[in-house]
């Protein structure tokens, strides 16, 4: 599911109040009884049946009517309101089109201090891995997993990006996480499997260098492919970090290793460059020097 810029740039300020309101509710309510909405907005009672019948037409608020009329937000709907306080508080100065959708997110261009990205988080209930939930992290969320999984996956992101940046790896900058969304500087590339590389060995050693940095630093991808390494010919950045673990997980030196072959199968199939994903796996963690 993505979010229509067009429908966020519209929003009317009692669209984001109902909406603040439907988010603040929900930690107590499944389905938010229409009369608490009300007192909690204080709009009139015909006010607020419009606004929510124009959210519910924008797909950002469902309603129930079993036991009782009730709303609750849609992921649209918590997009939005992740969207509209970056751009409240500047972070985003204009919204632009759609350049990535996956499995877990929807990328958009924007604008804000120079060319940005901002990334939407979105893990359904389904993906979500309960394993999370025992950290006791946002407990006013457990009837709702998706907000909890995808604030979780950006705020994991955010931290990655931070101390991976500060510490030297090539990642994007990140610039502010709100809610679900994390903004991040733009990279001008393109992914690594839709480049044709000139000079593939330094383009190669260079992912491996910033992998190893990234290690060192306490961060291990979990998801590195070559579709998530963008490079402008010459340099490379490692994207696409909220499933990051620590080297000191129980299955690090098997995840570690899956993400090194997955980049030298790649670099094996298409530029007939042939390493042992092992021996890189020794230098990255350090076990020789080869
Ligand atoms: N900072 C950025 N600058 C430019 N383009 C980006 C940036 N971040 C992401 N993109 C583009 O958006 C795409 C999707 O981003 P990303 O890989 O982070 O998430 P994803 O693959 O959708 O996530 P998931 O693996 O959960 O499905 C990338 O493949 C890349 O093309
Ligand atoms: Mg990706």
């Amino acid at each position: 599911m993505t979010v229509s810029p067009g429908d966020i740039k519209g929003l009317h300020k009692y669209e984001i109040l109902l909406l603040k309101t439907l988010e603040r509710l929900m930690k107590k309510y499944l389905w938010v009884p229409e009369e608490n909405i009300r007192k909690s907005s204080r709009l009139s009672a015909a006010e607020m049946e419009y606004r929510l019948g124009q959210l519910m037409e924008k797909n950002m608020v469902k309603s129930s009517s079993v036991p009782y009329r009730g709303y609750q937000l849609t992921f649209s709907g918590y997009d939005a309101l992740a969207v509209t306080s970056l751009v409240k508080n500047g972070t985003v100065t204009a919204l632009g089109s759609l350049i990535g959708v996956g499995k877990e997110s929807s990328v958009y261009e924007a604008l804000g201090t120079g060319a940005l990205v901002i990334k939407l988080h979105c893990i359904g209930q389904r993906s979500f891995q309960s394993a999370r939930l025992n950290r006791g992290f946002m407990p006013e969320w457990s009837h709702f997993p998706w907000i909890f999984a995808s604030t979780y996956s950006a705020r994991q992101e955010f931290e990655a990006l931070k101390a991976l940046r500060k510490g030297g790896v090539n990642v994007p900058i990140p610039i502010a996480v709100n809610r679900n969304v994390v903004a991040m500087s733009y990279i001008a590339g393109v992914n690594l499997h839709q480049a044709v590389l000139e000079e593939p060995r330094e383009v190669f050693d260079a992912i491996f260098a910033n992998i190893k940095k990234a290690y060192e630093l306490g961060f291990i991808h979990n998801d590195l492919s070559e579709f998530n390494v963008m490079t402008d010919g010459d340099s490379v950045w490692v994207i696409d970090w909220p499933q990051w673990i620590e080297p000191t997980h129980q299955n690090a030196d098997d995840i570690l290793l899956r993400d090194i072959s997955n980049i030298t199968t790649y670099f094996a199939k298409k530029y007939n460059i042939v390493e042992s994903p092992e021996k890189i796996r020794d230098m990255i963690t350090g076990k020789t020097d080869a």
